[in-house]
């Protein structure tokens, strides 16, 4: 019983610190480009890039494969958002590791 009680508090921490993790990833990662600053615009905001991949790719799995795939290549040709690469360019590859990516993926999809 109290190894179960270790066992499941060690859990309930983890997932709750991997939650923490993927938004703070994000606020460091994404934020400055897809929340607007003082009403600049050089991105989509976030709601409608999620709304949108979301629709394509309504699976948890899958919507991270896309976002994963999509930050570290990034492709006018396979854009969802064909508006948004016609007003502010297609968006800049950026160079983050899978895991990091993951976890802001995960977390976008919550
Ligand atoms: C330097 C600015 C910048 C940063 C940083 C940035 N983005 Fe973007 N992003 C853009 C722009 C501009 C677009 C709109 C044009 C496009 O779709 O390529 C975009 C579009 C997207 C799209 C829509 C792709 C599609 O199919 O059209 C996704 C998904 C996305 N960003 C995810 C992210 C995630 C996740 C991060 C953080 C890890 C991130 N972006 C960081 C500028 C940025």
């Amino acid at each position: 019983m109290r190894w179960l009680l270790i066992f499941l508090s060690v859990m309930f921490s983890k997932s709750v610190l991997a939650e923490d993790s993927g938004k703070v990833l994000f606020n460091q990662l994404c934020a400055n480009c897809h929340v607007s600053q003082r009403g600049k615009r050089i991105a989509p905001p976030m709601f409608a890039v999620k709304q949108h991949v979301k629709m394509a790719y309504p699976k948890r799995e899958e919507f991270i494969h896309r976002i994963v795939g999509w930050v570290k290549e990034p492709d006018a040709e396979i854009a969802l958002m064909q508006g948004a690469v016609k007003k502010f360019g297609v968006m800049p590859k950026q160079d983050i590791d899978d895991k990091a990516l993951r976890r802001v993926a995960g977390y976008l999809y919550e």
